[in-house]
């Protein structure tokens, strides 16, 4: 494998992927297709920039002509990022998650499938199980999503399967859990409550707090899909989970505490998010077979990240005035007023 098309590489993990990537590939060229919409920052690839081994083409993977684009004159892989992902904005607008999620998944297989490409990997989220109660999910299980979004993102999974089982198209997926770590868009819980607490200002909790998610760093989950890509076989799907599942109240009270704020006065329990998902859990027992585990502890990966926030402030601070004020106000204007 030589040449890789990323699509959606400016976004968090997709950046991840592309730096870790060029750092201990010596032999990749990357090709990096991304919209540059709200989430997409060239701030994220600036280490790469100057990479011979690197290129970024602008553009959007629903228009045909800018994947002929990026493709140029062929590539041996494909790795799609590029996605709508946040669960909230989904509510608000689920028609930009179905263009992007399941049209641009679409238009992205079909070119990979008239190229006779070597390999597909899809990006998806451990959301596609929808709620579980209890017990872990596996990759066997049906999906069941509940929000827009990972309605989106469950019917790019069924259709990228189907290029495996009807065309023979050399697809794999990953299944990512909740995601966390540097460079990250401020709406996610995570940025937002760092960015918020350093700013001496109450962060948002829906209804009780008591959802669980499962914590992965960005940098184990951009190494599980370059394992994945490497080493999965064809027409399988691999979870990616980080084994760290915990309360939102609870990542809230060690982000309050690393952030040398307090409960009593930056914690408000606000209006819960509509049809919001309770738990999930992943069981990665197949990616470990597979030689994937992750590396970093959720204590030590949250403690790093709040130290990026805090020294990369000229990366955040320009982001807080610009589409994120509109959206922060729109999301939760009325949510302060409606505690739960
Ligand atoms: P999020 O980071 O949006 O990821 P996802 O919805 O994909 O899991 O949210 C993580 C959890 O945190 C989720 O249960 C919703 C909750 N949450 C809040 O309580 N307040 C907030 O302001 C946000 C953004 C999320």
């Amino acid at each position: 494998m030589k040449r890789i098309l990323v699509t959606g590489g400016l976004g968090f993990i997709g950046s991840m992927f592309i730096r870790i990537s060029l750092r201990e590939r010596p032999e990749l060229h990357i090709v990096n297709l991304d919209a540059i919409t709200y989430a997409g920052n060239p701030a994220n690839c600036a280490e790469v920039e100057g990479d011979t081994r690197y290129t970024f083409v602008k553009g959007d993977i629903c228009n045909p002509s800018d994947l002929n684009l990026a493709i140029g004159s062929g590539v041996d892989a494909a790795v799609n990022f590029a996605a709508e992902t946040h669960v909230d904005r989904s509510i608000l607008d689920p028609a930009a998650f179905l263009r992007t999620d399941i049209f641009g998944n679409h238009t992205l297989l079909e070119a990979c499938r008239k190229l006779g490409i070597g390999r597909f990997l899809q990006v998806s989220t451990d959301e596609v199980y929808g709620d579980i109660s209890q017990g872990e999910s596996v990759e066997s299980d049906p999906v069941r999503p509940r929000s827009p979004y990972s309605a989106s993102k469950a019917a790019a999974d069924l259709q990228t399967l189907a290029y495996w089982h009807t065309y023979g198209t050399p697809v794999l997926i990953t299944r990512g859990s909740n995601t966390y770590g540097p460079h990250q868009y401020l709406e996610k819980l995570v940025p937002l409550f760092i960015t918020n607490l350093l700013d001496d200002e109450p962060v948002p909790i829906y209804g009780d707090g008591l959802q669980k998610r499962d914590w992965l760093h960005v940098e184990d989950h951009a190494r599980g899909i370059l394992h994945v890509l490497e080493n999965g076989r064809c027409g399988e799907i691999y979870n990616l989970g980080g084994n760290n599942i915990l309360t939102n109240l609870d990542v809230t009270r060690r982000l309050v505490s690393a952030c040398g704020r307090s409960i009593e006065t930056h914690v408000k329990h606000v209006a819960d998010r509509q049809g919001h998902d309770r738990r999930y859990c992943l069981n990665v027992g197949k990616a470990r077979q597979l030689g994937w585990g992750p590396r970093i502890s959720f204590e030590e990966g949250l403690q790093q990240t709040v130290e990026w926030y805090k020294e990369n402030e000229s990366w955040w601070r320009p982001l807080k005035s610009q589409e994120f004020a509109d959206y922060y106000n729109r999301q939760y204007a009325q949510r302060w007023n409606r505690s739960s």
